[in-house]
This record gives C-alpha cells, sequence and structure tokens, in this order.
C-alpha cells in the first residue's frame, strides 16, 4: 500500500502545495463534493474536496458513512470555515465499502446506551476517539512515573489460588466439564483431578505476589487485569477491571499516601499536558450532557478546572473515626436523607457518605486512614488499641469527587505473631498461604502498598459518568459482549 500521512499530522501543518496521501473513514460526504475523512490520529477529520465533473458517479456514491478510503491529492490551504487545510483529490480509492442502509453509526448524536450496545463501532466515535486516547496517556504515565522512580513492574499471576482480599469474590478457573464433575466418595469436588491439581481462581488482586517481590526489590509494581465476581450493578464496577498496585519496602502508612497523591497528580496533569484536544473536546461534551440536568446535578466546575483543580490542592487527610464524627452530625445524617443513617463507630462507609465527605464537606480529594479492623483485610497492620479501646488498622482510601473510592491500600503487618492471629479469626487458611508467610519469617521489614483502580481513575479525567464507558469491552453481571 502507499506510504499515508496521518491526518494528525497534516492538520498541524503549514507546508501547503504537496501531494499527500491519506487513508481512513468516510464520516459524511455533503455537496458530492465534500469527504470528511478521520484515520484516528485526532479526533479531528481532514476534508478531501473531490471534483465530481470528474469522477466516476458510481464511485461517488461508495462514498458512505464508514466507508474506508484511501485519497491522493495536492495539500492546500482551505478557504471554507471551519479548517486550515484540505486536500485537492487527485486519486480516490474505495478501500472497504460500508453499505450507508445497514451501518449503525449516522452522522448525528447517539446515546451512550446505544453506543455501548455497538461496543464494536463506537471506537469510532469522536467521544470513545478521545476516552480511550486519554485512557491510552494515563497507562502510558503510569509506566513512565514508576520507571523514572526506580521501580520494577512485575507481572503477577492472573490464574491463582489464593483470594488476595479474603472476600471470596472469585471467579472459577476450570476444565471441567460441569456436568461431569469428579467428586470425593464424601461428595465434594475432586480438585485434584483439575487442571492445575486444585481449586483456581482468577486473581482479585497482584497484592500477596507484588509483596514477594517488594522483599526483595525493595520497589514494584503490578499493572494489570483483576476479576471481581461482585453482584454490584452500578456505574463504578466491573467484574473485570485494571489495577496499578505499587508495592514498597520500609514504607509506612504516610509514605504510601505520599505517594499515591504524588501519582494521581501526576497522571493527571501528563494527561492535562499531553491531551489537550481530546480533554477540551470531553469538557464540552461534559457541559452538554449537564445542560438537560437540574442544577444541583451538575458539577461545579468544567472538567479542566476540575483536574486542574486536584493539582493545585492538597487531598485532607483525616482519620475514619474523624470522618464518622463528621458524618454524625452532617445535615443529611440529621434529616435522614442518607440511605444509610450513621450512628455507630465501625460502620463501613457507603457511596453516599464517601461523595459527601468529598464533594459537600471538604470539596477536595480527600485520604481516609485508620478504619476498624473489622472492616478491612487480613494483611494490613494493627495500630495500638486507641483510646476507646477500639481496633483499627493502618488502612488508607483515597476518595475522589464523582467518583467515591479511588484508591484503597495500606500499611502491611509484618510482624508473624499478630498476622497469623488476624488470619485465625478471619478464617484465611494459614497452610495454604505458607508462601506469604515466609516473607515474615525471613527478613520481614515494614512496608506498605495500595491499589489505584485505573478505570475510575480514567472516569474521573475523562468526566464520563459511567465505567462501561472507559474500557472498551466492558464486562459486568450478565454481560459480556464482544
Ligand atoms: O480496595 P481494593 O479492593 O484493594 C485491593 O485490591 C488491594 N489489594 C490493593 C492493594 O493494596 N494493593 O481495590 C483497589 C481499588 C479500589 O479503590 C477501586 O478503585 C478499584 O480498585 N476497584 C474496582 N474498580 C472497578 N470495578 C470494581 N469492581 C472494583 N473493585 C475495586
Ligand atoms: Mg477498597
Amino acid at each position: 500500500m502507499a506510504k499515508r500521512t496521518r491526518i494528525k499530522d497534516l492538520l498541524n501543518t503549514t507546508e501547503y502545495n504537496k501531494q499527500v496521501t491519506v487513508m481512513g473513514w468516510v464520516r459524511t460526504f455533503r455537496n458530492n463534493q465534500f469527504i470528511a475523512i478521520n484515520d484516528g490520529s485526532s479526533i479531528n477529520n481532514i476534508q478531501a474536496v473531490v471534483d465530481f465533473n470528474n469522477t466516476d458517479e458510481t464511485l461517488l456514491k461508495r462514498l458512505t458513512t464508514g466507508a474506508s478510503v484511501a485519497v491522493t491529492g495536492n495539500l492546500i490551504e482551505s478557504l471554507g470555515k471551519g479548517q486550515k487545510v484540505e486536500i485537492k483529490v487527485s486519486s480516490l480509492e474505495i478501500i472497504g465499502d460500508s453499505d450507508a442502509e445497514k451501518f449503525p453509526l449516522q452522522p448525528k448524536k447517539h446515546s451512550l446506551e446505544f453506543l455501548r450496545e455497538i461496543a464494536h463501532l463506537r471506537f469510532r466515535t469522536n467521544t470513545f476517539n478521545a476516552v480511550f486516547k486519554v485512557r491510552h496517556a494515563l497507562a502510558f504515565a503510569v509506566h513512565q512515573f514508576f520507571n523514572d522512580k526506580g521501580f520494577v513492574y512485575i507481572h503477577t499471576p492472573i490464574i491463582t489460588a489464593s483470594d488476595a482480599e479474603g472476600a471470596g469474590e472469585m471467579f472459577r478457573v476450570s476444565t471441567f466439564d460441569p456436568d461431569h464433575v469428579p467428586r470425593n466418595e464424601d461428595g465434594t469436588v475432586n480438585y485434584k483431578e483439575d487442571f492445575f491439581g486444585k481449586a483456581t481462581n482468577l486473581t482479585v488482586s497482584g497484592q500477596l505476589e507484588g509483596e514477594l517481590a517488594a522483599m526483595a526489590f525493595g520497589d514494584v509494581y503490578t499493572f494489570g487485569p483483576t476479576f471481581r465476581a461482585e453482584n454490584s450493578n452500578t456505574t463504578r464496577h466491573l467484574a473485570e477491571f485494571w489495577m496499578i498496585e505499587p508495592e514498597m519496602a520500609f514504607y509506612e502508612l504516610n509514605d504510601n499516601m505520599d505517594l499515591a497523591e504524588e501519582l494521581l497528580k501526576y497522571v493527571i496533569r501528563y494527561a492535562l499536558d499531553h491531551c489537550a484536544d481530546e480533554l477540551n473536546f470531553l469538557k464540552e461534551r461534559l457541559l452538554e450532557e449537564e445542560k438537560n440536568k437540574p442544577q444541583t446535578e451538575r458539577s461545579g466546575l468544567d472538567l479542566l478546572s476540575k483536574l486542574n483543580f486536584c493539582l493545585d490542592h492538597d487531598f485532607e487527610r483525616l482519620t475514619y473515626t474523624e470522618a464518622i464524627s463528621i458524618l454524625k452530625s452532617s445535615k443529611p445524617n440529621q434529616k435522614k436523607q442518607f440511605k444509610y443513617l450513621i450512628d455507630e463507630w465501625g460502620a463501613d462507609l457507603q457511596s453516599e457518605h464517601e461523595r459527601y465527605l468529598v464533594e459537600k464537606h471538604f470539596k477536595k480529594p480527600v485520604i481516609l486512614t485508620n478504619y476498624p479492623a473489622d472492616i478491612k483485610s487480613f494483611y494490613m497492620r494493627s495500630n495500638e488499641l486507641d483510646e476507646q479501646g477500639r481496633k483499627t488498622v493502618r488502612a488508607m482510601d483515597i476518595l475522589f469527587p464523582g467518583i467515591g473510592e479511588i484508591v484503597g491500600g495500606s500499611q502491611r503487618e509484618e510482624r508473624l505473631d499478630i498476622l497469623e492471629q488476624r488470619m485465625d479469626e478471619m478464617h484465611i487458611p494459614k497452610e495454604e498461604m505458607s508462601w506469604y508467610l515466609d516473607t515474615r519469617r525471613f527478613g520481614s521489614a515494614p512496608h506498605a502498598g495500595f491499589g489505584l483502580g485505573f478505570e475510575r481513575l480514567v472516569l474521573f479525567v475523562t468526566g464520563m459518568t459511567n465505567i462501561r464507558d472507559v474500557i472498551p469491552f466492558p464486562r459486568t453481571p450478565k454481560n459480556a459482549e464482544f
């Protein structure tokens, strides 16, 4: 195929009067003359002008929305409004036809719900071009951040035999024929005959293996897919999502918070610096979408101001206990407007409470620390009992406006005896986790880490409102299309 130039480069050039070839997909064809072509390199199209008097009629008829074309011609300064350059077509080839009657994407506004049903084609819209460019930039920025700091990227396993969070929300991995599962004499499933010779599942987190590597490399991170079989049909939960999990030896809780805040600010700044076109487009999209909403449901700041606001302010840090007292005396609690009223220390925070703290009370990102031990995972480091004799652990959750929890992490329990006691209390099988406990047996050291939900980050930065719209092919309860 002839060499093609990316449309993005042509739109930025001032070198006119040269022959160029572009290849892309027709967005619109107007007046039998103007083709708007998009090749994905930019959300903006290039205009190609055909001389219809000297072009075969049947060829012109095939210039339909969605068709792929190759266009060669002279790049000239455009006289028309809305673009700086255009291509005066000298040769036109239809590479792949697109039946206008059947192609589901029309040159008009489609709802996000409709586009979700045709997720295989939604890449071809401006909104999803912008969203997935930003997603790419954020992923790249994550690696850059850690690489610059000397962290080692560890590929933790996708298939595991352990439940890292101890929450039991796992997808099984098996090659058993579901109609003929081998059983032991007592009727239980005989996993010895299964592929791995034991019960296995898709990982819910790479943390435990990350801890093993941190005890050798010092600073490591994973960035991979994780799976949760929680039946949460919300705008913030996926059954398959990507998570960034750094793990650092000789870190305590404060170091952990500093690193998480620095990471978040770094990647948001990277997106602002490298995705200006996309973020501007998404800002306008959000303003448009919110026009139909009542004033109270609109974001106070536009998308770019919101992102910049995050960079310019320290995240508010407070303990769970302090948060509970704020929530207890808050208006929505007093007036019984919360669905789950806060009346006691120990209650798990729901997303309505997290959002109240972030969006109403502090009006900025918040880091909550030192949660009750009972509502957190077994591996978190125990604190001394507080003045009231209550047991807390060195957990930290970062809460973001419009998102709720974006990061969950903790300092880890490095003391073998206390960890074993916690595992017993929480019915975590110690024998099977002997490899994990070895880190505490041989050269144990204080360490900490966290998990940043990548889609929640993309949601925040793009201003999209449903997590299904920031991952190409979302997996949610009762949905695994494509
Ligand atoms: O709070 P979580 O469950 O923490 C862990 O998995 C730890 N092992 C992390 C660590 O310390 N290394 O999950 C971490 C983050 C959440 O804050 C959230 O952003 C995201 O992962 N997350 C989800 N994102 C989308 N869909 C889901 N179902 C998610 N569950 C968690
Ligand atoms: Mg969490």
